[in-house]
């Protein structure tokens, strides 16, 4: 059974995004087994069907033709003798090396079975395999389940598996607690340990959690990225998010390039965890996908959603940039986003900004996306106002005083339901000439691609339905608007499903 959606029954609940994906109802966090296969564009996601809370796994689903309008789908796979079914990937198995296609081709799901040791009955977590041969629609779990385990470490899950061309063989990254490790095989059912990585690289301000491992290029050459996302230690007030290295594969091992204790962060908004990527080869353009859960465990099963919880950022496309510091990665909305647009207002001519006078004082929005260009003549603090009305706002701005973008939400509407949700985030951001900014706004959440993705903010915000306004604003410096776009997004679910 696929599920039509109509915006005038429901998915028009206070808070629900209209054109980020949620789940029908119920609990929902890490996307899972992201994957392009005959034409449509698979969305797994850890789901708990019988409650808005966190709990026992399963895999719900979604497919799409363009990932912005999805049609739900029944869910994939449920927990068994084995335990919940936690994160992780799939792979198109296009020469059967997995023997589960009789010579043909499918797909294999490769995921976290999270239980209790048969014997022992304490907690354990093993990897295991199911597999589809109806375009994901139905799974058969493999009877020689789980195919790796360790019982020595108790955090061991989220397998991401990989093709590592150059050797023609199977490769999954996973995380172990404090590090990740890699493993090989040429059939997925036996994996032989590689090597390790991490134990003193990057951030260990939680649990390392969903690894994902793939290669960009650039400079005429490529590198190799490692994400890595950690979990919520309520000793941070940041909670869950997510860090990446750079630097090399040699189908054993990962070599980072930075320094060791270098942390790059890949969103500085708080609500961007466990990303995975994927690719759409062999579609036309091979882009490297990225989606995330638009969330952090610090408060995300408190959010003041009624029927459903969570919902994935856009989908974006990632690229790295040489910048004085090193390669870093860059992160665009990908450009199907843009069939949602209905054009409100284009400006194309210099607009000197002045404190105290709001140009988009008549636009009435909540589900936006604003593109501006900006120079900078004085030291000067501005921005844009979002859902905003008397009593609310969420500021976006820039102070280059500091050289710092931030979100604010400490204004933004309900932040009752955790006391670390009010905040402001914040990114070092240096600019050199001008300043583009792109943002998407939808009912619940902000997005902040600075400088052509350069820089990046995801932030949920929970504002009352009055609060629709927009402002643009100086508060002190002098600032130039250069050109300014501003597009309604229409539903997703108005049109999608089927
Ligand atoms: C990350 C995570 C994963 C785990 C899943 C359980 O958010 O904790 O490590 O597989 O969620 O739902």
């Amino acid at each position: 059974m696929s599920m039509k959606i109509s915006p005038t029954n429901f998915f028009n609940e206070k808070y629900r995004p209209q054109f980020h994906f949620t789940p029908i109802k119920n609990w929902m966090n890490d996307p899972n087994g992201m994957v392009y296969f005959q034409g449509e564009y698979h969305l797994f996601y850890q789901h708990h069907p019988e409650s808005t809370v966190w709990g026992p796994m399963h895999w719900g689903h979604a497919v799409s033709s363009d990932m912005v309008h999805w049609e739900h789908l029944p869910i994939a796979l449920f927990p068994d003798e084995n335990g919940y079914i936690f994160s992780g990937s799939i792979v198109v198995d296009t020469w059967d090396s997995s023997g589960f296609f009789d010579g043909g081709e499918g797909l294999v799901a490769i995921f976290t079975h999270a239980g209790e040791h048969p014997d022992t009955k304490t907690p354990r977590q093993v990897q295991s395999l199911a597999y589809s041969t109806d375009k994901g629609r139905t799974w058969t779990k493999y009877e020689g389940n789980p195919v790796l385990e360790d019982t020595s470490i108790a955090d061991f899950r989220d397998p991401k598996v990989i093709w590592y061309e150059k050797e023609s063989k199977w490769i999954m990254v996973l995380s172990a607690g404090n590090h990740v490790r890699f493993y090989s095989s040429s059939d997925m059912k036996s994996w032989r340990f590689e090597s390790s990585f991490g134990e003193k690289e990057g951030s260990h301000l939680g649990v390392w959690e969903c690894p994902d491992l793939f290669q960009l290029p650039i400079e005429g050459g490529h590198r190799w990225v490692l994400i890595v996302s950690i979990g919520d230690d309520p000793a941070y007030t940041e909670g869950s998010r997510t860090q990446y290295f750079i630097g090399d594969f040699d189908g054993k091992m990962f070599t980072n390039e930075n320094d060791s204790e270098k942390v790059l962060w890949l969103d500085f908004g708080r609500d961007n965890y466990a990303g995975v990527t994927w690719s759409n080869v062999p579609k036309e353009d091979g882009r490297r996908l990225f989606i995330g859960w638009m969330s952090n465990w610090k408060y995300a099963n408190q959010v003041p959603t009624e029927t459903w919880r969570s919902a994935m950022t856009l989908p974006r496309s990632l690229t790295l940039n040489s910048t004085r510091e090193g390669i870093r990665l860059v992160q665009t909305p990908v450009q199907e986003i843009s069939a949602l647009r209905k054009p409100i207002t284009s400006i194309q001519r210099t607009i000197t900004l002045i404190p105290g006078e709001n140009i988009l004082k008549d636009i009435k929005t909540k589900t936006f996306e604003l593109k501006a260009c900006f120079k900078i003549k004085e030291a000067a603090v501005f921005g844009i106002k979002v859902h905003q009305s008397k009593e609310e706002e969420t500021i976006i701005g820039y102070d280059s005083d500091r050289s710092v973008l931030y979100v604010d939400r400490r204004r933004s509407g309900d932040k009752t339901f955790h006391n670390e949700f009010s905040c402001v985030q914040e990114m070092e951001v240096f600019i050199e000439d001008q300043f583009a900014l792109q943002i998407f706004v939808d009912t619940s959440s902000v997005e902040v691609f600075a400088n052509d993705g350069k820089h990046v903010l995801t932030s949920l915000i929970f504002p009352r339905e009055e609060s629709n306004g927009l402002e643009l604003f100086l508060d002190h410096g002098a600032v130039d608007l250069k050109s300014l776009d501003l597009f309604d997004y229409q539903s997703i679910w108005a049109i999608g499903g089927s």
